[in-house]
């Protein structure tokens, strides 16, 4: 998700006894849901403030919602697997849910929209994301718009390690990583949190 809690957790790797799967697969549902929503709106008022047509715009509605689905598959994977009881071994699992979650939602009747978006939301504008390090507008319009709002919903909201930042401080930290967001949908989505204040 966040930049902010891959790099702690990398650092918590080398600095705890490690209970790995107790930490990075500990799923809070309801935690979960919550995210889901805030990006599910935010993603929708992002598109509409894009002037992009309605029918996209409730994609994005939903692709919002559904977008971390595949972190509820990495449990059972990764109980399925030796365990391996280095962090960063369960941080590649980590990176799978998006291609999990495509794939358990792409025969069950959703728009391309949606599953390229899910597929995509951890791509980055230069390239560095995964899991096909696309760049630029070889990412999906969908994505570009989720890994935006996905980042901030989770930069503004409690973790259990960290309290929600201060929406300011969020957009100074975004603005740190610009070079992962497309830019015309960050400046969509400035306008519609600034409208939201
Ligand atoms: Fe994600």
């Amino acid at each position: 998700m966040a930049v902010n809690q891959e790099v702690y957790t990398l650092e918590t790797a080398q600095s705890e006894t490690v209970k790995s799967t107790d930490r990075i697969l500990d799923f809070d549902l309801s935690a979960e849901l919550n995210h889901g929503v805030v990006v599910s709106n935010l993603a929708y008022a992002v598109a509409v403030e894009m002037g992009l047509d309605e029918e996209f715009c409730y994609q994005m509605a939903i692709a919002g919602m559904l977008h971390d689905i595949g972190k509820l598959k990495l449990t059972g994977y990764i109980n399925g697997q030796e365990r391996d009881p280095l962090l960063i071994e369960e941080l590649k699992y980590v990176r799978m849910h998006s291609s999990l979650g495509y794939e358990e939602l792409k025969d069950q009747g959703y728009s391309d929209i949606v599953l390229q978006s899910i597929l995509y939301h951890h791509e980055n504008y230069d390239g560095s994301g995964y899991p096909s390090n696309l760049s630029e507008n070889s990412i999906p319009l969908g994505a570009r718009i989720l890994r935006v709002c996905d980042v901030y919903a989770a930069l503004s909201s409690d973790r259990p390690y960290r309290k929600a930042f201060d929406v300011s401080t969020v957009i100074e930290l975004m603005i740190d990583e610009i070079k992962n967001f497309d830019m015309e949908v960050f400046l969509a989505f400035q306008r519609v949190v600034h409208n939201n204040e």
